[in-house]
């Protein structure tokens, strides 16, 4: 299972709702909902309320909360409400990580783990039953645009290594989410070192045709 989950980040802010429904047509898998708190990153977005008016506009688009704050618990439950699908969250953020993927899933929305280019791998080693994605950072979180780092390319092929381990013992696989400077020219190496979810933001908001961004991302997507 691949995905395309543009990041409404990039997208034109007076006209969100509008932008959702683009893209959507356009080919969109998820919408990517970064929140972020002017604390825990430099940067000021959105909250629960906006995503409870873009709920009507997703149709049954799932829509993906990369929460950039802290503390986390409280905006789970906000989140939960305004009809979030996925929530992710920063092991740096809370204090008990354990129990904030717990209320995320008693909630039932799918959990996840985002992890900064510096923050191990380990951070999810012992929450695996808890996680159904692990969102790895391939720029500094706060802002869109930033140029993809490197290095998070190993980080990926190792969580890859780590899942099917998991997967393997459980049943269960744990998707894999990159998020940051993801484009046309390095979709098909990231493919490759075992990632399945997309966040795109420039690489899709940045571009006059969304069709024909999101095209030439899901082009390298591996057949059948
Ligand atoms: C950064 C955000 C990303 C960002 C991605 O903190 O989490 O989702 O919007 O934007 P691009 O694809 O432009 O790097
Ligand atoms: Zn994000």
């Amino acid at each position: 299972m691949y995905r395309i989950a543009p990041s409404i980040l990039s997208a034109d802010m007076a006209r969100l709702g509008e932008e959702v429904q683009n893209v959507i047509v356009a080919g969109a898998d998820w919408i990517h909902f970064d929140v972020m708190d002017y604390h825990y990153v430099p940067n000021l977005t959105f909250g629960p309320v906006v995503c409870s008016a873009l709920k009507p506009y997703l149709k049954n688009i799932p829509i993906d909360v990369h929460l950039m704050v802290e503390p986390v618990d409280l905006l789970i439950k906000d989140f939960a409400n305004a009809g979030a699908n996925i929530i992710s969250f920063h092991p740096e953020a809370s204090r008990h990580i354990d129990r904030s993927l717990s209320l995320i899933r008693e909630h039932n929305i799918l959990s996840g783990l985002a992890l900064n280019p510096a923050t191990p791998l380990c951070m999810v080693e012992h929450v695996l039953d808890k996680l159904d994605m692990i969102l790895i950072m391939s720029v500094n979180p706060g802002f869109g645009g930033q140029k993809f780092i490197p290095a998070m390319r190993e980080k990926i092929r190792q969580c890859k290594t780590l899942c099917d381990k998991y997967a393997d013992k459980s049943g269960r696989q744990i998707m894999i989410e990159v998020d940051g400077g993801v484009c046309d020219s390095n979709i098909a190496d990231l493919i490759d070192d075992g990632a399945n979810i997309f966040v795109a933001g420039s690489a899709v908001f940045g571009k006059d045709d969304y069709h024909m961004a999101i095209n030439s991302l899901k082009q390298h997507f591996p057949r059948g």
